[in-house]
């Protein structure tokens, strides 16, 4: 998705904006580009790679620009060209945007009116164009008035060129930081672009603008709210240099596969050594979970575990849909909403529609100077750090534990469960558990091996198992581009088993007890019409499948962390052997920040 930072300082802009737009890499982005500015204005973007973009800067004779703004684009508006990369100037205006304006077409029309021309097909060019239209001399109230002309959601890196020593700085619905150093000021939209420069930051709140000055003594940010200055909070956060590097590991997502152990332990032990970390929430008549992807995936997992061992009924929704339905909230309900970036669009979207309507909000999130983070009325942490590869993994598994715990809590503030403490020494030994499943990569090689050269695969399982099944499933397409559909085992004789033929992969999932039968059964239909059937199950329910993994037979709470990781690391050899990007598969992005 979009990414932006910004430099305004006493020192060179570019090496700050190019190494901030090489941090941004990971969010996915198909063009970039860079604006400096000092008695001139110097604006140099081009479509691919950042690389692609520095093959064309003469850095040396860039370094006398101390102000500067850069983007890496991931289109919305308008193919990928280097009319549609941003920054975009229209007059005295400059601008990097990250979101959607709605009403871009019709302010377009509008200008046109007015005599304006565009060059591109974006929005962002509207709004630069707006505030080259509504120029005054105060240029807050040039934005401002702008700010009530738009619909949608923004994060933008504002240059006017009637105020050279100055960058503005404005954001709603979509995140942007600012980085506080003397004699520097940096702003970004992800605290990852400018983070190894200072532990000082400011979060804007919704439609601040922030105004960036560098004068003859000093650089100095001040935040405005409509036209009020506002005092606002300066957060100090030290960050873990170590993330950054793949430490050995080909690619990041084997590397954060590798990580889970050492993360499982770290949250796990935790909420362990003190349950009460989670609160009560057995008073609540009703339970949502609302995420996206992955996350709304483990939210699948933990509704199998409350309503099975805490007897609590719960509705799972994916966000984007959630916070368009109209949802009575007439029985005390909480919303648990589960993130790992927390700045997901929808997901932001679903907490504050069920906080207006008078749920409480609870959140599993990974990001803790997140939206989802601060907004929320309880958060829970995930202690995954930085997640780089787009498709997630450690966050994932991180989600299903705390969700567990959840689960158990529940069970047992209901006094469900006799012996908490059998499950909580289960729990503590499941890290160790997770890294003698990851350790047997042969298993995982060999299958990647017999799938790779396919172009379409099933997973099947019931219950909580067809929960693990869609995780698997999302996680081969999007890495390895094998087209894959997860499937209630059940549901296959309905229609789609009509699609199965010769040697196609057909996953199935067999880790509960009083349905594995079942399933075996319509892994043996498949079979018998020509798929190649693959079996992960536990030691318990071993079968006599020519592909099959076996992991260790826990309880219902902890399975999932041990079946998952082995999807995982099947998803990552077949990527690997079919030459894939597996650390940014195509047209994904890592923090989905738009609609
Ligand atoms: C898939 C994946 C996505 C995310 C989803 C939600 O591998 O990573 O499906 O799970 O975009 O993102 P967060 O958790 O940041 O809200």
């Amino acid at each position: 998705m979009c990414g932006i930072v910004g430099y305004n300082g006493k020192n060179s802009a570019i090496d700050v904006l190019l190494s901030g737009l090489k941090n941004l890499e990971y969010r996915g982005y198909d063009s970039a580009g860079i604006a400096l500015i000092d008695k001139d204005i110097n604006i140099i973007k081009s479509v691919g790679k950042i690389k692609n973009l520095e093959d064309k800067l003469d850095i040396d004779s860039l370094k006398k620009y101390n102000i500067g703004i850069a983007h890496t684009r991931w289109a919305t508006h308008g193919e990928v060209n280097e009319e549609n990369a941003h920054p975009h100037r229209v007059g005295k205006i400059t601008l990097v945007h990250n979101g959607i304006i709605e009403n871009a077409d019709i302010l377009r029309k509008e200008l046109e009116e007015k005599d304006y021309k565009f060059n591109s097909n974006t929005d962002t060019e509207v709004i630069a164009a707006l505030l080259d239209y509504n120029l005054e001399d105060d240029f807050l109230n040039t934005i401002n008035k702008t700010l009530e002309q738009l619909k949608g959601s923004y994060a933008l890196g504002i240059i006017n060129e009637n105020e050279k020593d100055k960058l503005y700085a404005v954001k709603k619905d979509s995140p942007l930081v600012i980085g506080l150093r003397e004699d520097e000021v940096y702003f970004a939209s992800d605290i990852c672009a400018i983070n190894m420069y200072t532990n000082e930051f400011i979060f804007l709140q919704e439609k601040d603008i922030a105004v960036i000055t560098n004068d003859d003594d000093e650089v100095d940010v001040e935040v405005y709210n409509g036209n009020m200055r506002e005092e606002r909070y300066i957060d100090v956060i030290e960050t873990d240099e170590l993330t950054k590097s793949k430490n050995g590991y080909s690619h990041y997502m084997l590397k954060e596969i590798n990580e889970q152990p050492i993360v499982l332990e770290k949250t796990l032990n935790k909420y362990l050594d003190d349950l009460d970390l989670i609160p009560d929430i057995s008073d609540y008549e009703v339970i949502h979970i609302v995420a996206c992807g992955s996350a709304m995936y483990a939210g699948m997992v933990a509704k199998y575990l409350f309503e099975e061992k805490a007897k609590k009924q719960v509705i799972v929704e994916v966000a984007s849909e959630y916070r368009y339905r109209s949802i009575n909230y007439d029985r005390k309900t909480l919303v648990i909403l589960i993130s790992q970036s927390g700045e997901t669009a929808d997901t932001i979207a679903a907490m504050r529609y069920a906080k207006e309507h008078g749920a409480t909000t609870l959140a599993v999130v990974n990001v803790k100077t997140s939206t989802i983070a601060r907004e929320a009325d309880y958060k829970l942490f995930i202690e995954a750090g930085e997640e780089i590869a787009v498709a997630t993994t450690k966050a994932y598994l991180l989600q299903v534990a705390l969700l567990s715990l959840i689960a158990l809590k529940l069970a047992h503030d209901k006094n469900l469960i006799e012996d908490i403490n059998k499950y909580i020494e289960e729990f503590r030994l499941i890290p160790k558990l997770v890294k003698e499943v990851i350790d047997k990569e042969e298993v995982y090689k060999e299958i990647a091996q017999e799938i790779y050269e396919r172009e379409n695969s099933f997973f099947i399982g019931r219950k909580i198992d067809y929960a693990y099944c869609l995780e698997g499933s999302l996680k081969l397409k999007e890495v390895s581009y094998i087209h894959s559909e997860a499937y209630q085992a059940g549901e296959l004789k309905h229609g789609t088993i009509s699609l199965i033929n010769q040697g196609m992969p057909v996953f199935g999932i067999l880790t509960e007890k009083d349905i594995y039968e079942k399933t075996l059964s319509n892994v043996k239909e498949v079979a018998s019409r020509g798929a190649k059937t693959i079996i992960i199950t536990t030691n318990e329910l071993k079968t006599d499948n020519d592909l099959e993994v076996v992991v260790p037979a826990t309880s219902i709470f902890t399975q999932g962390l041990l079946v998952v990781p082995t999807l995982q690391l099947i998803a990552y050899y077949t990527a690997l052997l079919r030459d894939c990007d597996i650390d940014k598969p195509k047209n994904l992005a890592k923090s989905v920040t738009v609609e």
